[in-house]
């Protein structure tokens, strides 16, 4: 089985950090998105994958991801000129996977339990597709599956405005070669899209087996700043502790790491937090459920429910369900509650 890893798209819903950065490589418990579902591929056995890119953003995934050898992959990678579609992407794809199985993974989302066990599902049963479902509390925002009583995949919605099912597909397809028959058969959706759930009706239309299996554990789609911030506590919640820096004075309470000679000054950290390499903090309260980059300095500060990514300074702020893209400041004059910020890359805010 080939794996597929999608990361090109626009990622606009995350605007503004991905003006300047690919949203699959926006950091959760300061690991990149994208480094989550490679794991996942590893771990599932399967090692030949192509990542679909973007021109846009390719060039910062291919630096990130390098070969793939880290991770214990054979990566390529698959340029796909515009984004127009999950199914698309496939389909651009289709010379690399070459007519084997593919298990196709969106390289923004996040599944706790990972693939090796729907991998080992799909490689004993041998459907033609299987499709991994999880109940949500608001379907029109979803790809969702409508099942028949006895179970079976009897129609796939994109984005249902009156949804008949509250069962939606997680971001991760497996399919066998009959995905290619799919792609060339349909034609692009409403919104100028190649879907994957028309792909995937195709195959139920021309009575091909397509399983639906249930997502043990949460997944995470993380398309917008809320749901990014959800899956850091998410991830956060199984963090374990370690301090490789160093702690002067202060207090640090739970789960907490600390990377390699980053400081903590007289603070009070509250885990679960992750902080990376040779970040400075003084008397600055951090957590719960954040997550600060390497090289930041805060001072004075407070930090809770947050992702602060690499390089980012914050004097004097109280922040809470923050996103602070990369090398951003916070100074001067700030509010005298907490703030909820979103910044991009190398943004400045000073205070009055
Ligand atoms: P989406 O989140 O559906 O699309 P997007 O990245 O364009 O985001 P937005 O709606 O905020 O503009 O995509 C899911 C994943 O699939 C994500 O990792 C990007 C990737 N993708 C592609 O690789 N090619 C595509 O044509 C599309 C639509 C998405």
């Amino acid at each position: 089985m080939k794996g597929l890893v999608l990361s090109g798209g626009t990622g606009s819903r995350l605007r503004p950090i991905t003006f300047s950065m690919a949203k699959q490589l926006v950091p959760v418990a300061n690991k990149p998105i994208l480094f989550y579902g490679l794991g996942d591929l590893a771990e599932a056995g399967v090692t030949d994958v192509a990542i679909i890119i973007a021109p846009q953003t390719g060039d910062e995934i291919r630096h990130a991801v390098g070969d793939g050898s880290r991770f214990g992959l054979n990566i390529e990678y698959v340029v796909q000129a515009e984004p127009l579609g999950l199914a698309h992407a496939l389909k651009t794809a289709l010379p690399f996977i070459d007519g084997d199985d593919v298990l196709m993974y969106l390289g923004d989302n996040l599944v706790k339990h990972g693939v090796a066990d729907v991998v080992a599902d799909f490689e004993s049963d041998r459907p033609n597709c299987q499709i991994l479902l999880t109940e949500v509390e608001d379907p029109t925002q979803f790809g969702v599956a409508e099942l028949s009583s006895g179970g079976e995949v009897e129609r796939l919605v994109e984005k249902p405005s009156n949804p008949r099912s509250n069962l939606a597909l997680v971001g991760v397809y497996l399919f066998d070669q009959t995905v290619a028959e799919a792609v060339n058969a349909i034609e692009p959706s409403a919104r100028g899209e190649l879907e994957i759930t028309d792909a995937i009706q195709y195959l139920v239309t021309t009575g091909r087996r397509v399983r639906p299996s249930l997502v043990t554990g949460w997944w995470k789609d993380t398309g917008r700043k809320e749901d990014l911030l959800h899956a850091n506590v998410l991830v956060l919640s199984d963090l374990d502790g370690r301090l490789d820096g160093e702690v002067v004075g202060g207090e640090v309470r739970g789960n907490v790491q600390l990377g390699a000679g980053s400081q903590l000054v007289d603070c009070s950290v509250t885990g679960p937090v992750a902080i990376g390499r040779n970040a400075r903090l003084v008397r600055t309260t951090v957590g719960p459920n954040t997550a600060i980059g390497d090289d930041c300095r805060l001072v004075d500060a407070r930090v809770e429910s947050s992702i602060i990514l690499n390089g980012s300074e914050i004097h004097g702020w109280s922040l809470r369900d923050s996103l602070v893209g990369r090398g951003s400041s916070l100074r001067g004059g700030a509010p005298a509650n907490y703030a909820e910020v979103t910044l991009g890359e190398r943004c400045e805010v000073v205070g009055e």
